[in-house]
Formats: structure tokens, sequence, C-alpha cells
């Protein structure tokens, strides 16, 4: 599809509309070879060579961040409880498209994906897809294998019947890995309390194939390829991913 210049390079995070007009005046934009300094020129971005100031610049329909949230901040722009997790979005990758995909709680760390493809966000968390969400928790009580069972067998929270969990304690009990398949409204904390024990801790470590690797608390970075492949083959989409991300 063509689109405006402008358009196309505001959408790739490569500044305001004013300053893209600012670079293709100073004759620093070239499409396909051809330096154009005209932001209303028509093009088709995904078919053609986006060069500014003669780097190569790649074409995304859709971007994908993965923020291991540090306690502390928010998911909700709306909840104004805490600093917003947008404050952790560096400046490379700052966009005012980002969603974020499913919450954390304010005082939960771990991985959070933020995303601008909304049939995405909408797949992984809607509980057909069954996405696996693995969390880290450290526990008031010592967990136990009753516990496995509850959580396997599906619990009932306050009339909800939740899908099959899978739980695995360390060697100290009170420190446990839980997998959960949706992700109901404080679902982790709500199923310990239910069994009569209390999170003190929580941490999100995977999601689906996603896991925060090296990255550390407060950092963020952008899913590679093979990451977003992953990310929209288990939700049965087919990803648009450049070719020269692969
Ligand atoms: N379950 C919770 O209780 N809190 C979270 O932040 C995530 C899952």
């Amino acid at each position: 599809m063509r689109e405006r210049l402008d358009k196309v390079l505001a959408h790739l995070g490569l500044g305001s509309r004013k300053e893209i007009a600012r670079l293709a005046r100073a004759g620093m934009i070239a499409i396909d070879g051809q330096i154009i300094r005209d932001v209303s020129h028509k093009f088709d971005p995904s078919a053609s060579r986006i060069e500014i100031d003669g780097e190569h610049v790649i074409y995304q329909t859709y971007f994908h961040l993965l923020l291991n949230k540090p306690a502390g901040y928010v998911t909700s722009t709306k909840d104004h409880d805490g600093a917003p997790i947008t404050e952790l979005i560096p400046e490379e990758h700052y966009r005012d498209d980002w969603m974020p995909v499913g919450r954390l709680d304010k005082d939960t760390e771990g991985l959070l994906l933020l995303t601008t493809d909304g049939m995405l966000a909408h797949r992984l968390t809607h509980p057909r897809w069954k996405v696996a969400k693995r969390y880290y928790a450290e526990l008031e009580e010592p967990a136990s294998q009753e516990d496995i069972n509850a959580f396997a067998a599906g619990m009932e929270l306050q009339d909800e019947k939740l899908q099959p969990a899978e739980l695995e304690i360390c060697q100290d009990q009170r420190k446990v890995e839980l997998v959960i398949r949706e992700g109901r409204y404080h679902q982790v904390k709500r199923m310990f309390e239910a069994r009569g024990n209390r999170v003190l801790y929580l941490k999100r470590v995977k999601f689906g194939p996603l896991e925060l690797g090296s990255l550390g608390t407060g950092e963020a970075k952008e899913l590679s390829a093979a990451e977003a492949l992953a990310l929209y083959t288990e939700v049965g989409l087919k990803a648009d991913i450049p070719d020269e991300l692969n």
C-alpha cells in the first residue's frame, strides 16, 4: 500500500512529522536511492529501501518490546497510584501506541510485553489461546503436595473455574514456580490465598515462548525476529516480519 513519506517515517519512530520534514528538506531521506524532499511523496514502504542519512531503515508494521518490570510501577496509564511503566521505555523505543499485553500488579516484577499489534495483544490475553505464564513466587507458608493437586485440578475462585495450573515447589518450600494459562485479576495471589497462604514476592519469568534471559530489572529490549515469530505462531497468527530481520 502506498503511503505518505512523513506518515511512514513517523510510524517508524523517526521523529515528529515536523522533524521529518526538516530531514527531507535537508536532503537526508532517500527512497530506493532517490533523495526525496517532499514529505507528501507516496510509496509502498514494505517494497522500498528507505535510507536516512545513508543508513538503511528497516520497515516494520508492528513493534514489540519486552520489559523487565520492577516493583512500584503500574501497568495501566489510567492508574495514578505509582509511576507508569511507560517511564521505563528507553527514548529510542518511545511511541504513543504501545499496548501492554495483560497486566502485572504494582508490586509484581518481571516480564511484561508491549506491542503495537492489537490483534496479537488480544489473542495473547484471550483464555481461548491458553498462553502459559510462568511465575516465581515466595510464600509466607511452605507449599504442599495438596496445593499441587488443587491447582492441577483447576480451582474455583469465587465462582470462577480456573484452568489447571502447574505448581513446582523448590527445596525451600516457600519458593515455588507456577504456570497458569489465563490472566485473571490478582490470579496468583488469589490462588494462594484460597489455599490459606500468602504471596510475599511475585515475578513473571516466562510468557508463552518469551523469557527474560539476561534482561535486567527495569530494562527493555525489542523482540528479535525469532521471538516475534514464536509469539505469533503461539496464537495462530501469521507474523509480518521484514525479511531483513529474519
Ligand atoms: N497474578 C497476580 O496475583 N498478580 C500479578 O501481577 C500477576 C498474576
